[in-house]
């Protein structure tokens, strides 16, 4: 079992490559994986790079290069919905890419051909994830349903308000989910995503989410990697 470990920033994915042993460097598609083990468990480790064309091509890659059985991303977003706050811990159910209008053709958020406006995580991997949060950070707030994706920091209340209103039930916004959650259905390949609340997306979202990848997600991101591979 090849378990691919993912964050999009080097802030959010530091820790975790602090935690493997023996990772050693492969270089493809300009990134490097780092190929090791955490608990006797193979692992790879990787940095997407922002937005959701990175995120697919770093998701591509680990399937077709690296035979990754299941991905895991872990990282950081905005939080949407009220009561989804900063330090809050959010589980995606499911992914949509809140910037997807192919519209008169195709509904609005619908992907082309998909016949789905949404991708939706793996249940039971979602669920071990779900467990390896609640060791880790016992006490954290936890929310879990849909999370949205899209080509922009969501950095102004104004815009936040029109997120909110169009998709109430988005728990919290990001860049790369959806893309993942896209390929992965495409291969068959099961994946999973935790994401800590950085910021509100409003107009404190650039300060906020600043000062939080430093402080919190590096550390948020091992503990729940580590419980998650533990046995
Ligand atoms: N990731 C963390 N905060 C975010 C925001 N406000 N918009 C988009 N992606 C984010």
């Amino acid at each position: 079992m090849r378990t691919a470990i993912v964050s999009a920033m080097q802030q959010e994915l530091a820790a975790v490559l602090e935690i493997l042993p023996d990772e050693q460097k492969q270089v493809a598609g300009g990134r490097e994986f780092w190929v090791g083990h955490l608990h006797g468990q193979e692992v790879v480790a990787v940095l997407s790079r922002i937005g959701k064309v990175a995120a697919a091509t770093t998701a591509t890659a680990l399937v077709e290069r690296f035979g990754v059985d299941r991905i895991v991303f872990t990282g950081v977003a905005g939080g949407l919905a009220t009561g989804v706050n900063r330090g809050d811990v959010v589980i995606a159910d499911s992914f949509l890419q809140h910037d997807m209008d192919a519209s008169p053709i195709f509904p609005r958020y619908e992907v082309p051909l998909y016949g789905t406006d949404s991708f939706a995580t793996q249940p039971e991997l979602t669920e071990q994830l779900a467990a390896a949060v609640r060791r880790a950070l016992p006490g954290t707030h936890v929310h879990r349903g849909l999370v949205v994706s899209g080509d922009r920091f969501v950095s102004s209340s104004a815009e936040s308000r029109v997120l909110q209103a169009a998709l109430p039930q988005a728990l919290a916004v990001e860049m790369e989910g959806a893309a993942f959650a896209q390929v992965c259905h495409d291969y068959g390949v099961p994946f999973a995503a935790v994401r800590t609340v950085s910021d509100r997306a409003d107009d404190d979202a650039h300060g906020d989410f600043l000062q939080f990848i430093e402080q919190v997600a590096s550390r948020h991101s091992a503990a729940i990697v580590e419980a998650f591979l533990r046995p």
